[in-house]
């Protein structure tokens, strides 16, 4: 089983996959945890300059390709065969994290981002993708209690990230079966008791859209 989380900077997807990786464990079902970007030597490395506040000039189509490269590394080397070995895998953010940041928030075509997605993932998809939902106020309302430094995409204007808000939404409603939209404005362990339901229930019926690579 693939799942994917998505999400809004500062949306809680941590939070939530720390809980949910706690449930699986109870259920004997472990789980390996990946972060995008990053995740392997080199997938760590495109981070850091993808992130990294003084890169300013960075191209957008510079910044999509860098996030692809890092996501094809990391598929290869680490999610396929852990799928393969039979673990189960949460991947905290996967491609649709390009289509809502780059495509939606950055403007580049979504069709070129479709085709480079299906390259990059080796045809790999998430079984089940939760897109913890939260407006664009409190996204910022939670930066600002945030300490410590902010990143080059988390410094994006407003516009931006409501542009990748609205991108998300879109994503939700072209894969209803996979992308699951949640309410992130909610206590915590309610949320992770909406995702533990939507996956017992995704878990008992059958489902086509993903992971086949
Ligand atoms: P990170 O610190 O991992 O943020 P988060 O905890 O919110 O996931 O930084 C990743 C940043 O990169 C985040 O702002 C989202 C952005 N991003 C893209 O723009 N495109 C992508 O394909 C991915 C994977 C992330």
């Amino acid at each position: 089983m693939f799942l994917s989380f998505e999400g809004m900077d500062f949306s809680g997807k941590s939070t939530q996959i720390v809980l949910l990786r706690q449930r699986l464990d109870a259920a004997d079902m472990p789980s390996l945890l990946v972060r995008e970007p990053g995740g392997t030597r080199l997938s760590e490395r495109i981070r850091d300059m993808l992130l990294d506040r003084t890169h300013g000039e960075m191209d957008e189509v510079t910044e999509f390709l860098l996030f692809s490269s890092s996501r094809s590394q990391l598929v290869r080397e680490v999610i396929l065969p852990a799928l393969e070995a039979g673990t189960h895998v949460i991947a905290d953010r996967f491609y649709d994290s390009s289509t809502a940041y780059q495509g939606y928030g950055r403007g580049l075509p979504l069709d070129d981002i479709v085709r480079v997605h299906h390259l990059a993932t080796h045809g790999l998809t998430p079984d089940l993708t939760f897109f913890l939902d939260i407006g664009i106020e409190e996204s910022f309302s939670r930066r600002q209690h945030r300490s410590g430094e902010i990143d080059r995409m988390e410094s994006a204007s407003r516009d931006f990230h409501t542009r990748v808000r609205e991108g998300y939404l879109a994503l939700c409603e072209q894969h209803p079966g996979r992308i699951k939209r949640i309410d992130g404005e909610r206590p915590a362990e309610i949320i992770a008791n909406d995702i533990w339901s939507i996956l017992q229930h995704h878990l008992s019926s059958d489902s086509t859209e993903g992971h086949s690579a």
